[in-house]
This record gives structure tokens, C-alpha cells and sequence, in this order.
């Protein structure tokens, strides 16, 4: 039977795990989907760039129409970063009725409703698991696994990299650019890790956060960032002598219809379960009126703890496409935003 295909926009980090884990995992794929899956073709900047063997048999173009213009091509997954180019470019790929799936906070954060409606006017599904606490399936679990309860608060780690920092700062005594520096070659941090440290990345992540859990449009202009740039190893050892532990915390909360959603580093008691969470792992407390305080943990960013989401989310569409349904009802509040808003 034909082999559902796969073009890929990017092939770093993300992208080089998303081949790995299709290649390793392709029998419990192939179950799922009830045909194998092939990565056809990947998008990059530099084709000359050397890689590892784990791509070899993906075909590699800087042309992005040799992927969207692919009538071969059932799906696209987006892991190449940035916005504005990368927008037109999905758009693109929905109106050629291809399925979405994006690990792209940035772009779902300021486009995720608009490429929602676009994708449900098209009749193709877009996931996007990956966007929010890398390998962390807490969009699925606040859409779906909490459906059922009204959520009135969610608060935690949802950046890796600041985590990295702020953990080996304040445990092996190292410079924060020393340690940046070993987040961006494990390929925990963004392109421009400004979005890291200033807390950006992490407002994005609590935007789509409080945009699913309180089916209610959050712009990231809603929410209120401070980073840690401004912290230095000095502060961290004297809040540890206060036996105070300091992390980069994302809170979104609902109080009697009023909206908060806010990132800012913040003093926990070393006993808090969120101050034993280390490196690039993130958690996320999630307070339901009726299920009460569940708390999610694992791993934040990194290869293959994010290609674990995407591929998940490929396994979402594969389902879809065997059963013949649309998926984007799993990210009904953006799409519903957006009509709300248009009705305005
Ligand atoms: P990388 O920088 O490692 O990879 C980006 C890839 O996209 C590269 O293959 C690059 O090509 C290609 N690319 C970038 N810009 C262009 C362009 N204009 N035209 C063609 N190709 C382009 O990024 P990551 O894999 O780390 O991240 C990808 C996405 O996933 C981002 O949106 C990020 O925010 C998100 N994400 C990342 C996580 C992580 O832990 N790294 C976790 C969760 C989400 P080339 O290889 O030739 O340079
Ligand atoms: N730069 C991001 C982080 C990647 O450090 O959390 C995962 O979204």
C-alpha cells in the first residue's frame, strides 16, 4: 500500500529527530497509520552542511516548492523557526490541502487562529504539540485529558534553556554566557536565544497555554515578562542560603472572568516541587475546579524529547486520515476566536 508521505520544512534539532524516531519507530507507526510513512524530502538553508547519517535517505532542497507543490506529499511538518516566511509558507501548504504539523511557538502564538481557520476551511488538520513544553503532551492534556473540568489556573517551567542556565548557575558555579553557550550547542535554545532569556519563548508558550486552557484568545501583548538576564550566580547563592530557590515561572490564571497570564523569575521554597525540576526539563501545575492540582513533568526541549511530540502529532493526522475526520476540532478555541472575532 502507498506510504503516506512526508515533507519536512527544516532539518536541525527537531527536524533530525523527526527522522529518527519515524525510522526507529516504524513498525508502531505503520500499526497506527495502516500504511508504512516515509520522510520524502526535507527544506534547509545550507545544502552543503555536513549531517548525520540518520538523514541520509531524506532528499534534501532549498526550494521550498519542490515540498508544497509535491501533489505527493500528504503532509508537512514545520521545523525550520521563524514567522513571517514561515506563515506564507504554510498557508500555502494548507491550500494545497496538506496536513500541519509545527513545533513553532512563535507562529501559533501570533498566527495559530488565523492558520486554524484557514486549515479548517480547507479541511486539513494542523497539531501543534510540540510548541509548548517539547516533549510534555500538555496541549493534549488540557484539550483533551481535562476537557471535561474548567481549568482555573496553570503554572510552571515551559522554557528549557533558562532552566539549563539558572540550574548549572546556581549548582556548578558557572557564568550564565558560559552556560548559554552549552544550551545553544545541545540545541535546547532558539536561533536568537533572546526569546530564552528574555522570557519571550515563555510568554509564547503560556499565551497558547491560556489561549486552549480558558478557550479565550491570549496575545503574547497580554502577558507580562520579565527574564533572568538581569540575574546573576551571587543572587542565586544567597536565595539558596535562604533556603529560596529561584526559576523562571509562566502563571495563567482565571479569577471571576479576569485573565492573568504572566513569566517573571520567581523565589520558590527548595521544598516546592518545582524547584527539584533541573536542566531543560519543564512541569506544568494544572488546577482544575473539579480534578483539583495535577502536575505535569518531562523533558522541555532537546532532539528527540520534541520529535517525540511531532511525530505523536503525526500519528494524530495519520488517524484522522484513516478514519476520514478533521482533527482541528482538538484546537476548537483558536478557531472559534477567530470567528468570534470576525463576527465582532
Ligand atoms: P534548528 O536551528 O536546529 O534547525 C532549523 C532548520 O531549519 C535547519 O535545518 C535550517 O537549515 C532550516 N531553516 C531555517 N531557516 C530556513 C530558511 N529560511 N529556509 C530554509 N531552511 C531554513 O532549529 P530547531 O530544530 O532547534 O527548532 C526548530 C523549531 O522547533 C523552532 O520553531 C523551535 O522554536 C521549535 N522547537 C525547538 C525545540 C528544541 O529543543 N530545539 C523544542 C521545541 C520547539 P540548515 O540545516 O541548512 O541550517
Ligand atoms: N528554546 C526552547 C526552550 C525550546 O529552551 O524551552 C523548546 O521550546
Amino acid at each position: 500500500e502507498r506510504a503516506i508521505q512526508v515533507g519536512l520544512l527544516g532539518l536541525g534539532t527537531v527536524g533530525t529527530g523527526v527522522v529518527s524516531i519515524v525510522e526507529r519507530h516504524q513498525n508502531e507507526l505503520a500499526h497506527q497509520a495502516g500504511r508504512p510513512v516515509a520522510i520524502k524530502k526535507a527544506l534547509v538553508k545550507q545544502i552543503d552542511k555536513v549531517r548525520g547519517s540518520e538523514v541520509n535517505g531524506v532528499e534534501l532542497t532549498t526550494n521550498p516548492e519542490d515540498i508544497l507543490d509535491d501533489p505527493d506529499l500528504d503532509v508537512v511538518i514545520e521545523v525550520m523557526g521563524g514567522v513571517n516566511e514561515t506563515k506564507q509558507l504554510l498557508e500555502k501548504a494548507i491550500r494545497q490541502k496538506k496536513h500541519i504539523v509545527t513545533a513553532n511557538k512563535d507562529l501559533m502564538a501570533e498566527w495559530g487562529a488565523s492558520l486554524l481557520a484557514l486549515a479548517a476551511e480547507q479541511g486539513v488538520d494542523v497539531y501543534y504539540e510540540a510548541s509548548v513544553a517539547g516533549g510534555i503532551p500538555i496541549l493534549r492534556t488540557i484539550t483533551e485529558g481535562l476537557s471535561a473540568d474548567r481549568i482555573t489556573k496553570m503554572m510552571g517551567i515551559v522554557n528549557g534553556t533558562t532552566n539549563y542556565i539558572l540550574t548549572k548557575m546556581s549548582q556548578e558555579n558557572r557564568s550564565y554566557e558560559d552556560v548559554l553557550k552549552e544550551a545553544q550547542e545541545l540545541g535546547f535554545a532558539e536561533a536568537d536565544p533572546t526569546a530564552d532569556v528574555e522570557g519571550l519563548d515563555a510568554a509564547r508558550k503560556m499565551a497558547i497555554l491560556a489561549t486552549l486552557g480558558f478557550s479565550a484568545p491570549v496575545q503574547l501583548s497580554d502577558v507580562a515578562v520579565k527574564g533572568i538576564t538581569n540575574v546573576s550566580g551571587k543572587d542565586l547563592h544567597f536565595c539558596e542560603q535562604l533556603g529560596l530557590t529561584m526559576k523562571l515561572i509562566g502563571v495563567a490564571k482565571r479569577d471571576e472572568g479576569r485573565l492573568e497570564v504572566c513569566v517573571e523569575p520567581t523565589l520558590l521554597p527548595s521544598d516546592h516541587p518545582l524547584a527539584s525540576v533541573q536542566n531543560e526539563y519543564n512541569a506544568v501545575f494544572v488546577h482544575g475546579e473539579a480534578v483539583g492540582e495535577t502536575m505535569f513533568y518531562g523533558p522541555g526541549a532537546g532532539s528527540l524529547p520534541t520529535a517525540t511530540a511531532v511525530v505523536s502529532d503525526l500519528v494524530s493526522v495519520m488517524k484522522n486520515m484513516r478514519h476520514r475526520v478533521n482533527g482541528y476540532a482538538a484546537m476548537k478555541p483558536l478557531y472559534e476566536a477567530v470567528f468570534k472575532e470576525e463576527q465582532e
